[in-house]
């Protein structure tokens, strides 16, 4: 299980950070190939990157389709190149049932807060706006609720006096970089197995 379908909608920094731990990181020891980077919106910076890396870049643009409709274009392409893990990567959709049943316990996201914390949009905007001192970012397993998977790990970012919503995001963001690969390695490796909603590592 090493071929991997990535999602974005945007500027895709978290696929970057996936790709170059593949082209010389963990992910690439493990064996681990991106199959597919798929955008539902034509105009995302990931795309491009994606391209410039010489991989299979396919923008489904998402716009004015019925959620079922949609999400059954994208199952077909990742079954097209055969992609065993997905990953979602600032892809802004929830996903339907029918999606989540074809990738079972298979389709892993990354949020910007320690979850269940702040979910949904504009995490870091949540995190400072409640005062919290710590924050952070998660990733886990996507089923059919929003931001609510088995998490399988998590890296606590402090809030400072003097953030921004700028400041803060790319703190975290610099975290997101290295705890999604290091998830994703653990999915691939199979050095975990799922009780309930914990994820524990074998
Ligand atoms: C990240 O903050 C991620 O946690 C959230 O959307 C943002 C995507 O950023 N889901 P990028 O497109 O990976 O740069």
């Amino acid at each position: 299980m090493k071929r991997l379908g990535i999602l974005i909608s945007g500027r895709g920094s978290n696929f970057e950070a996936i790709a170059e731990n593949v082209a010389s990181g963990a992910l690439g020891v493990l064996g681990v190939e991106i199959a597919v980077v798929i955008s539902n919106r034509a105009e995302a910076r990931g795309l491009e990157a994606a391209l410039a890396r010489g991989m299979n870049a396919v923008c489904l643009p998402s716009k004015g389709l019925d959620r079922e409709v949609y999400d059954r274009m994208l199952v077909a392409e990742l079954h097209k190149h055969d992609v065993d893990l997905v990953c979602l990567a600032g892809f802004m959709r929830l996903l339907s049932a029918g999606f989540i049943r074809e990738f079972p316990n298979r389709i892993l996201n990354i949020h910007p807060s320690l979850l269940p914390a702040f979910p949904g949009l504009d995490a870091q905007h949540q995190a400072l706006a409640h005062g919290v001192k710590i924050t952070g970012c998660t990733v886990h397993f996507v089923d059919e609720d929003l931001d609510a998977g088995p998490i399988v790990i998590q890296a606590a970012v402090p809030v400072l006096d003097d953030d921004t919503e700028e400041t803060l995001s790319a703190r975290i963001l610099k975290q997101e970089h290295r705890i999604y690969a290091e998830a994703i390695g653990i999915v691939i490796a199979g050095k975990y197995r799922v009780e309930g909603r914990r994820v524990l590592l074998t």
